[in-house]
């Protein structure tokens, strides 16, 4: 065999082998799943709350893809890591959304981000995300602001520790328009963050599933506003208002001080100086690629950090652990910063369980594919609704041992983390439409987390001279909270709340 033979076969074996890879499952079979009945499909098996436990339940039965059938949509659900890989790098096809009739295309936030239709309006929201948070060299630009974000926060929660979920909101509130704006939230009522949440909490309603008919029925849109049923109609017409003073106010604001010599750099800011140039379609863009830092980053890091605080009451020896570690490296004559980071592994571990622990997005944001495709050799029609359960994922025993229980550890030992998932891989979803905010939320949990262990000791409420144990439990939609709960929040010492208190330059 001379060597022009062996090369030809070499060739020849590559491209078999190659053409075997790209084979095409020969099924045109959906996934398995639960059956369902005529017409409604699995409509009346849907849970009402905490769907991501029934999914679980399913996966359990029927595998890591399965699919259901709602008023003939079908809906596939993931339970399994490797699948959302293989959707993930399938991206191309897997990372549009679905249409939402009432909160999208009525009210208005089918603009924004989260909802935006994959195109090219989509990557250039992408590209500004990119460009501002979407590495961690970027978000290191933005440590300073982080940090004295959290120092008013633990001033206001000494001040007033019994309002501890309005200070994180307002904490996560103040990072966001601080970094997008150039806006510096006020104490007690803040007109920006009215305005936002306002228009949030619209949207929120009108995506409570089955609250507005529209959603099933698109055609209403177009019928008759005196028809009995259409008062959605006039509700819409309102919340659209809302939304576009959500969009345009804080705009406006930023474009005001640039004018005025007094813009300190933002997202809007620096974008606007350093393109004078930009058309009418570019200004709308980066005016909806702004107003969706809010909605989407928000009320994701005020859950996880009031699950941090819940955490804190319910396992205090983690707590001391995490505290011993900062009170080494760190001492009591600083807070700690962003640049402690690589120097306090269980401070990080204690953040990586906070996001494992709480989901935040428990099933996610669904995804739509664009074409008819195959995942997991079944499948998977254009159109459909994919719902990736990344709560069970992140809850799975198979990965996690005791899943409910809350152990930093476990992120830490080599034997065990080389066993599991990285949880940050999971809990911010994947393909093209990765949160693009994963950096800037993990500096801002670490910040809120490090300087709380620093100067706060977090212990059960006391009633009646009993202590209460909370319950860990979460509210159901896309984005969940743990459930109100008691704590008590005290200074560790006399220096720490002198260093709370502390003139913030
Ligand atoms: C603990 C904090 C956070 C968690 C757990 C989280 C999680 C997620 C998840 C699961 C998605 C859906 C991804 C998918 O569709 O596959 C998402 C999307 C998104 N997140 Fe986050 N997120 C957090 C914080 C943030 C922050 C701080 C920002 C920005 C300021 C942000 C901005 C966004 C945006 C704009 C989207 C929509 C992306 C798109 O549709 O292309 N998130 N996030």
């Amino acid at each position: 065999m001379t060597l022009l033979d062996v090369a030809a076969i070499g060739v020849t074996l590559y491209i078999l082998w190659k053409l075997l890879q790209n084979r095409q499952p020969s099924s045109h079979y959906l996934p398995p799943g639960p059956k369902g009945l005529p017409f409604v499909g699995n409509l009346l098996a849907m849970p009402p709350t905490e769907e991501w436990v029934t999914f679980a339940e399913w996966g359990r039965k029927w595998g890591g893809i399965l699919a259901v059938s709602i008023l003939g949509k079908t809906m596939i659900i993931v339970n399994s890591a490797r699948i959302m890989d293989e959707l993930d790098k399938k991206g191309a096809i897997y990372s549009d959304r679905p249409v939402l009739e009432m909160g999208g295309k009525l009210v208005g936030y089918d603009q924004t981000l989260v909802l935006i239709e994959y195109g090219a309006r989509f990557r250039t929201y992408r590209k500004h995300f990119l460009r501002y948070l979407g590495t961690p060299k970027a978000v290191e630009g933005l440590f300073p602001l982080i940090e004295h974000e959290s120092r008013r926060f633990l001033q206001r929660t000494l001040a007033a520790p019994d309002n501890l979920m309005n200070h994180l909101r307002k904490l996560a509130g103040g990072v966001i328009l601080k970094l997008t704006y150039g806006y510096e939230v006020q104490d007690g009522e803040d007109p920006f963050v009215n305005l936002i949440e306002g228009a949030n909490a619209n949207f929120n309603a009108a995506t409570v599933p089955g609250a507005f008919p529209v959603d099933f029925f698109p055609v209403m849109k177009i019928l008759p506003e005196w028809l009995p049923g259409m008062a959605f109609l006039k509700t819409a017409a309102e919340w659209a208002v809302d939304t576009a003073k959500m969009v345009e106010v804080p705009y406006s604001w930023t474009q005001k001080q640039i004018a005025a010599g007094t813009a300190v750099p933002s997202f809007v800011s620096t974008s606007l100086e350093n393109d004078s140039a930009l058309s009418v379609d570019e200004l709308r863009d980066l005016k909806f690629t702004a107003s969706s830092m809010y909605g989407a980053g928000a009320d994701t890091t005020a859950s996880s950090e009031y699950a941090f605080y819940l955490a804190m009451t319910l396992y205090p020896d983690v707590q001391k652990k995490a505290q011993a570690e900062i009170d080494s490296i760190v001492g009591d004559d600083r807070l700690p910063n962003l640049n402690d980071l690589p120097r306090l592994p269980y401070v990080q571990a204690v953040v990586t369980e906070i996001l494992r622990w709480n989901s935040v997005a428990p099933t996610g944001v669904p995804h739509r594919p664009v074409e008819d495709g195959y995942i997991g050799g079944y499948f998977i029609p254009k159109g459909a609704l994919i719902v990736v359960n990344l709560w069970g994922m992140l809850h799975d025993p198979a990965t996690y041992s005791e899943p409910f229980e809350f152990r930093p550890e476990r992120h830490i030992s080599t034997s065990e983390r080389e066993a599991e998932l990285d949880p940050r891989k999971i809990c911010f979803g994947y393909g093209r439409r990765i949160c693009p905010g994963m950096f800037l939320a993990e500096a801002s949990l670490f910040s809120c987390i490090a300087m709380s262990l620093a100067v706060f000791s977090v212990e059960k409420a006391v009633e009646n001279g009993v202590p209460v144990t909370p319950v860990h439990e979460n509210t159901s939609g896309i984005i969940s909270y743990p459930k109100p709960f008691k704590c008590t929040i005290k200074p560790r010492s006399a220096k720490a709340a002198a260093l709370i208190a502390e003139e913030i330059i």
